[in-house]
């Protein structure tokens, strides 16, 4: 595999693009198709033709500004952005469009200071990942399809109306803002603001920018891109909620000023003060929750009564030293590929707690529902009794096997079968 492949990233010897990459990363992967049309057009000539090839995207274009700009400035036709030589066409990656628009592609790379995560950083994010190089290539296909809003800027604003009103509504956002561990979308509708945009929202004139006055409730974009800003990093404090963080740092303290401004559009700044403090409170009573379940794991394994054990379970090929000294792990703390797969249910059930149970309920306490933080609460606090009721169980099945002086000996079972098998195939 290695000779051939040519990935991208720390890992890019392991791994190797599909045809579709070309459209997701199309600076690291697009490579102008020879065997098309021959010749140099002006744009006039490519809409002519296009007319006929692809309508769809011709009709689409002359929706967009690009076909009529406001004042003065000249249309932007399929040869501004492609090129005009039909053998070397480009497909335009966020510098092609940062030519013209300086500002937002500006804002945009400025993300990269706040660290992970951000829009800027997601495609490294992704293929730097070491469970994206490690489980089969039909489960990781899928990735960039939402990690490449780093590498293409018609992620909110489809192609090839670049329609600036389509990326203020939420359903910009929640194509890949959705699914358990980022429930933005069920959050956002489940709350004051989601529900008003919901029965109203069809009925507002979305030409609006995003700025105080034009909108009665907040989008995504209206409090995550402050006034068009593109930049979605510069006032996240608990980030993707994955680790415990302490919100009240210097730097979080810039951040939640950042906050309070954009509520203060619409309420009383001590009312925006005492809801980010509530987010700040459930955070601490999930952590309580999360850090008892995973104490209770790690007696266990210092007891030897998790299975399969280190050395029984297929190490990630990545990993490949780890045949010889199996390493423990528990947890995000210890290496996150390492909490999916081929761990005793006990620790799968901790993951599910942590990812799902955990990461729901602080969307719900950010995105302000109540109901929804609720339920997500009274699930961590199940799944704790779960893990501590499980626990139990293997506790007195090690003392009943030790008194009988017997081991359960699963053999080989977890180092064979199609999955470990796909996986070693690599990607
Ligand atoms: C004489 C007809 C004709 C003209 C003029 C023409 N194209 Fe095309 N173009 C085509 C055809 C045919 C295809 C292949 C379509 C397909 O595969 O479905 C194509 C494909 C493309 C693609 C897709 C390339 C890819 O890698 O998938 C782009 C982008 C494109 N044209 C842009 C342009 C631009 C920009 C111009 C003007 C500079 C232009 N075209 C002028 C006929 C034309
Ligand atoms: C050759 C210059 C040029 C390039 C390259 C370019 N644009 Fe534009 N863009 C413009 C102009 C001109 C306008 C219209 C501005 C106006 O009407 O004031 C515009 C407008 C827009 C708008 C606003 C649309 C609205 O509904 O208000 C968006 C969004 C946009 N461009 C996105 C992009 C993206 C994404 C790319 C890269 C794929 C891109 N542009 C590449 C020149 C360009
Ligand atoms: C504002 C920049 C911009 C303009 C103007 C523009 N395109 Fe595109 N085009 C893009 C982007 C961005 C993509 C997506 C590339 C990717 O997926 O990485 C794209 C993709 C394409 C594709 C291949 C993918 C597909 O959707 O099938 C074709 C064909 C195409 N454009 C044709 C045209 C034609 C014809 C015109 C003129 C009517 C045009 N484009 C004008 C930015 C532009
Ligand atoms: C094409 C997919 C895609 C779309 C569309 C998208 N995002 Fe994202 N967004 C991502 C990914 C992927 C990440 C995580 C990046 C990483 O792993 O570093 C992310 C991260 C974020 C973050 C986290 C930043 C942080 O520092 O914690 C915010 C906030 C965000 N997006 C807001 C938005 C908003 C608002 C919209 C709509 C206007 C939107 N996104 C549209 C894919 C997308
Ligand atoms: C449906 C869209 C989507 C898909 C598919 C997706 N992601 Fe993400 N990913 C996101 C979003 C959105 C976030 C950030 C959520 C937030 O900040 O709340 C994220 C966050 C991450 C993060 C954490 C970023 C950080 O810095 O904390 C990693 C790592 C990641 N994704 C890797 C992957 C890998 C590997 C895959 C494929 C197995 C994948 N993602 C598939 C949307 C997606
Ligand atoms: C996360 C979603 C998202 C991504 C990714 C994104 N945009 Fe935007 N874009 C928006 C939103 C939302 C608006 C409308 C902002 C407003 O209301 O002022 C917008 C508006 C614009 C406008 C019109 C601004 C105006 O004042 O009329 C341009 C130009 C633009 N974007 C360019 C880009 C470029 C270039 C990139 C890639 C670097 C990009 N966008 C990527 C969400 C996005
Ligand atoms: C009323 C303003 C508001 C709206 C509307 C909103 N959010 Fe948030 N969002 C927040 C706040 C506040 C947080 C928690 C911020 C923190 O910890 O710093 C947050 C957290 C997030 C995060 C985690 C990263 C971060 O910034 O901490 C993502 C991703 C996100 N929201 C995406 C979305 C998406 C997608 C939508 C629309 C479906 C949306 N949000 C709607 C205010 C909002
Ligand atoms: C553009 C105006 C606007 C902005 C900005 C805004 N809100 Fe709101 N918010 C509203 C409106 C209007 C309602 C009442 C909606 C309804 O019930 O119809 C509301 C309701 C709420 C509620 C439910 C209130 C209750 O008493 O039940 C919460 C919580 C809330 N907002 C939090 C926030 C937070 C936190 C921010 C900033 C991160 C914020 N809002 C930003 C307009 C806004």
């Amino acid at each position: 595999m290695a000779d051939e492949a040519k990935g991208i990233g720390l890992y890019g010897d392991s791994w190797r693009p599909d045809p579709v990459h070309e459209y997701w990363d199309p600076g690291a992967y697009h490579r102008p198709e020879r065997e098309l049309v021959e010749g140099r057009f002006a744009g006039a000539e490519c809409v002519e033709c296009h007319q006929g090839v692809t309508p769809g995207i011709v009709n689409g274009w002359r929706q967009s500004r690009h076909a009529k700009p406001a004042g003065a400035a000249a249309p932007v036709a399929c040869d501004g952005c492609h090129g005009g030589d039909h053998q070397a066409l480009r497909f335009p990656t966020p510098a092609d469009c940062g030519a013209c628009h300086d500002r937002q592609h500006g804002q945009f790379l400025e993300e990269r200071r706040y660290g992970f995560p951000s829009h800027a950083l997601a495609m490294e994010r992704a293929v730097d990942a070491k469970h994206f190089v490690d489980k089969p290539k039909a489960e990781v296909a899928s990735c960039l399809q939402c990690h490449s809003v780093a590498t293409k800027c018609d992620s909110c604003h489809t192609r090839h109306a670049f329609s600036a009103a389509e990326a203020r509504r939420p359903e910009a956002c929640i194509t890949c803002h959705s699914g358990p561990p980022h429930p933005d979308d069920e959050t956002y509708f489940a709350s004051a603001h989601g529900r008003r945009y919901l029965a109203e929202g069809a009925g507002w004139d979305w030409s609006k920018p995003l700025v105080k006055g034009n909108y009665p409730v907040p989008t995504c974009a209206y409090c995550h891109m402050r006034e068009g800003r593109h930049q979605v990093a510069d006032k996240a404090i608990w980030k993707f909620g994955i680790r415990e963080v302490n919100p009240r740092t210097a730097e979080n303290n810039v951040k939640r000023r950042r906050w309070i401004a954009v509520c203060a559009d619409c309420h009383e700044p001590d009312q925006a003060k005492a809801w980010l403090a509530g987010l700040d409170d459930e955070r601490k009573r999930a952590w309580a929750m999360l850090y008892e379940a995973e104490a209770i794991l790690r007696d266990l394994r210092g007891d030897d009564l998790l299975h399969p054990a280190p050395g029984a379970r297929p190490p990630y090929p990545l990993d490949w030293w780890e045949q010889y000294w199996p390493i423990a792990r528990i947890g995000f703390y210890e290496g996150q590929a390492s909490a999916f797969y081929n761990v005793s249910g006990i620790e799968r059930d901790y993951f599910e707690m942590w990812y799902f149970d955990g990461l729901g309920a602080y969307k719900a306490a950010a995105h302000g529902a109540p109901d929804a933080v609720r339920e997500g609460h009274d699930r961590l606090a199940r799944s704790l009794e779960r893990v501590r009721a499980e626990a139990a169980s293997l506790r007195a099945l090690g003392t009943a096997e030790r008194a009988a002086g017997v081991r359960a000996d699963p053999g080989p079972l977890w180092l064979r079968g199609p999955y470990t098998d796909l996986n070693r195939e690599r990607n």
